[in-house]
């Protein structure tokens, strides 16, 4: 007899903002997060969806393992989803020193984190890979609506209309309150170009103390080819209900610049433009080329 699996009902929700997913968020639990009390030792990793979350999840394991990839726990488990009711919810009874991941904008995580209590690291991407990476994410992630097309999706990615918000508010509201946060900023592009160099900014940041080889291990076990075949690190685990890994996985290409092989000549000129609107004031280096 085959089994009937019903489907929760997803559909994205205004939150304050900021869009979040019905079923998979709660408006109540994130309204309480904001109130929980912050401590120095948290750490939380923050990114725009597509901007190598995952990647931060195994660098930033491997670093507090010093490099010993023999890791026991999924990176999820160890740096969980803070907006995940679960988390959000045992927030305050956690053990410390609480580590986490978050896609929320400056305004939703604990207030006390504006008091430069707790560390950040952001990791921001080219939009426009962020874009072709999260239409393709769209495609195999049962929780969110499959686009009609790469034009269709781009349309939302510009307005907004996707779990995370708009791209450019994102980037924007964090980068205006920088000062208030203990927060470093860091590139995909940059580590790709570089992951020795970004580890040990990090490591830094973090104030954990590695040696040359260890530093080493965490670059080889964080590499793109390493991380795609290890099942603690590439997300493979997620159940079918929430991830259809059939149509497309996590660790995808992991390359920069994939949007030239996407975007026509005309989309691609309507969102230099839209940048040019949005970000000239936006006094962050960007590193990658628009
Ligand atoms: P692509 O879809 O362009 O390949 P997130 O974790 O924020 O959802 O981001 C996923 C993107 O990060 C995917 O991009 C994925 O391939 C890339 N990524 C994950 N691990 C990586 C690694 N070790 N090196 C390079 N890119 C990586």
């Amino acid at each position: 007899m085959t089994e009937i699996v019903q489907m929760p009902d997803f559909h994205l929700i205004d939150h304050k903002g900021y869009k979040i997913i019905t079923n998979i968020h709660s408006p109540e639990e994130l309204e309480k997060l904001e109130e929980g009390e912050v401590y120095d030792d948290d750490l939380f990793i923050v990114t725009y969806p597509k901007s190598g979350t995952i990647w931060m999840q195994q660098i930033m394991t491997l670093i507090d393992a010093k490099g010993n990839a023999t890791q026991s726990k999924l990176t999820s488990d160890h740096f969980p989803w803070v907006e995940l009711p679960e988390f959000a919810k045992n927030f305050a009874s956690r053990p410390s020193p609480r580590l986490y991941c978050s896609h929320l904008p400056w305004y939703l995580l604990p207030k006390g984190l504006r008091q430069k209590k707790g560390k950040i690291i952001y990791v921001s991407r080219n939009p426009k890979d962020v874009l072709v990476s999260y239409y393709h994410f769209h495609i195999f992630a049962n929780m969110l609506e499959t686009p009609k097309d790469f034009e269709d999706f781009l349309d939302k990615f510009i307005e907004g209309r996707v779990n995370g918000g708009s791209w450019f508010d994102h980037i924007r509201g964090w980068y205006s309150h920088k000062d208030e946060f203990n927060i470093l900023f860091l590139t995909y592009e940059e580590l790709i170009k570089d992951l020795k160099t970004a580890i040990v900014k990090i490591t830094r940041f973090w104030g954990k103390d590695l040696d040359d080889q260890q530093v080493n291990n965490v670059v080889y076990h964080s590499t793109f080819r390493n991380m795609k075949t290890n099942p603690k690190a590439n997300y493979e685990s997620i159940p079918s209900s929430m991830l259809d890994q059939e149509k497309g996985s996590f660790m995808r290409k992991g390359v920069i610049g994939d949007w030239k092989n996407v975007l026509t000549v005309a989309q691609n000129e309507r969102f230099d433009q839209l940048f040019k609107e949005k970000m000239s004031d936006c006094p962050l280096k960007f590193v990658w080329n628009m």
